[in-house]
């Protein structure tokens, strides 16, 4: 990692994710989201990254889910990417905020079809008691919105994670490895190396 980096992380994300996009085998843009209840009890899952710029990474989700509730008591996040073939991660914190609803909408409306009935149909995180009760929910709104353009539930959309501490890692021989965090400091991101 070139040590000589700007103070700006998101020109070092954008190569490091393009590298990763060409060559990690699957799901490149997997990362790890945690999250934390009003209490500190501590979740983590996976989600896909679906966006980055400036204003920060957008995941998209079901807003009633576990993280859900967890975002609603308690609006800060951290993500994780682990490259493995690359030996590189990413970690990135910040607050977090829902997508405007016309962002949801226009990358709801580019899901397949199949994807947007399910996520009608998923109560997610919620006890399920049998396969064939989600079964019969997705048969229902298919029938509901037939041919029709399939809307997006106001309880589906976008969390927005808000950078203000993102940290980059390479692997280095002996576990002398290159840490470089950039923090948001009074408005201006400032650089770090760390130890390993
Ligand atoms: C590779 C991978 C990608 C996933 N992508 C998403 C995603 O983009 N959005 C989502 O809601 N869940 C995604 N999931 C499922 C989540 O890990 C999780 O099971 C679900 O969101 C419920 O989490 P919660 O109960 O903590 O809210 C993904 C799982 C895997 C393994």
């Amino acid at each position: 990692m070139d040590m000589m980096h700007a103070n700006d992380p998101f020109p070092l994300f954008q190569e490091w994710f393009e590298t990763a996009t060409d060559e990690e085998f699957e799901d490149p843009n997997a990362m790890s989201v945690a999250t934390a209840s009003a209490d500190g009890r501590v979740s983590a899952r996976i989600v896909l990254l679906k966006e980055f710029d400036r204003r920060g990474f957008v995941f998209y989700t079901n807003l009633m889910s576990h993280k859900g509730d967890d975002l609603l008591e308690n609006p800060s996040a951290a993500l994780c990417f682990h490259w493995k073939s690359l030996r590189r991660q990413v970690r990135i914190e910040g607050r977090v905020e829902q997508v405007s609803d016309a962002e949801a909408d226009r990358y709801f409306r580019s899901r397949p079809r199949d994807s947007q009935i399910g996520a009608w149909a998923s109560r997610q995180s919620q006890p399920l008691p049998d396969r064939t009760v989600l079964e019969e929910r997705i048969r229902e709104f298919d029938e509901l919105y037939g041919s029709g353009a399939v809307l997006r539930p106001t309880h589906w959309s976008g969390y927005r994670v808000v950078p203000d501490r993102i940290e980059f890692w390479k692997a280095r021989p002996f576990r002398l490895h290159d840490r470089l965090l950039f923090s948001l400091e009074r408005g201006a991101w400032v650089k770090r190396v760390l130890y390993p």
